[in-house]
């Protein structure tokens, strides 16, 4: 495997229920520092290569290492040092309905040990950057599909994670949102975040200008481009 490898799939086959073929042979290096798109069709295995890249999937077959940890063995240890490191921007959200969206970003913080005062200052300070100050008092289920997407985006960000998983992070959103998003996405990637992106939306894929696209069908990687 490339020692320079921030993540790193070696020969990866994911099974669901033992039968339904997921990824299979899924060979690619994400080097630290990259921007990488995740394109492909519906059901085609984006949202499972990310779930294996923060390990809530492990593969059957085949080897997964991220920042130098491999699924192989893989103690609870492993799995609390990559949830500090990576910042996941989830496709179905994911938030806590019983906090508030300034709390589900403030949460984020304190679940790694900074202090509230800390945690509420950087949050504010993110939910401004997009727009969301006036509801940082909303519950979730009085957020637009949007906005709810937007807070899923600060949670992630706040923490300034080494690697930066989102999938489909401008599904729900306008289309100045979605332009506000990747501004973000692009400032983070500039201070040397690894971005790791699946999307529907070819049209974003132009706003970036340094990227490696990898083409997903059938669970197998068609094309990198
Ligand atoms: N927990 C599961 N059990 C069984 N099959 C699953 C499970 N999760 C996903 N699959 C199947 O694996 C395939 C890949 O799903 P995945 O969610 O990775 O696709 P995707 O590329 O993210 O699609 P979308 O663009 O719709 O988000 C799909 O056919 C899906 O039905
Ligand atoms: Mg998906």
């Amino acid at each position: 495997m490339d020692k320079e490898g921030v993540v790193e799939f070696f020969e990866v086959t994911k099974v669901y229920r033992g039968r339904y073929y997921a990824l299979r042979d899924i060979t690619l290096s994400i080097k630290k520092g990259e921007f990488i798109f995740l394109v492909g069709p519906s059901g085609a295995g984006k949202t499972t290569l990310l779930k294996t890249m923060y390990m809530e999937e492990l593969p059957e077959e085949g080897e997964v290492k991220v920042l130098g940890i491999s699924h192989r063995g893989i103690t609870k240890k492993d799995i609390a040092f990559l949830r500090r490191k990576i910042g996941i921007v989830f496709q179905d959200f994911r938030l806590l309905p019983d906090r508030n969206a300034l709390e589900n970003v403030t949460f984020s913080l304190e679940s790694i040990g900074v202090s509230y005062k800390d945690a509420r200052e950087k949050a504010l300070k993110i939910l401004t950057d997009l727009g969301l100050a006036t509801k940082a008092d909303n519950e979730i289920f009085d957020l637009s599909g949007g906005e709810q997407q937007k807070i899923c985006i600060a949670r992630a960000l706040v923490r300034e994670p080494v690697i930066l998983i989102a999938d489909e992070p401008t599904g729900n959103i306008d289309p100045k949102s979605q332009d506000e998003i990747i501004d973000l996405l692009v400032n983070i990637h500039g201070k040397g975040t690894t971005v790791i992106m699946a999307t529907h939306n070819y049209t974003l894929l132009e706003r970036i200008p340094v990227k490696r696209t990898v083409h997903l069908e059938r669970g197998e990687i068609k094309k990198v481009s």
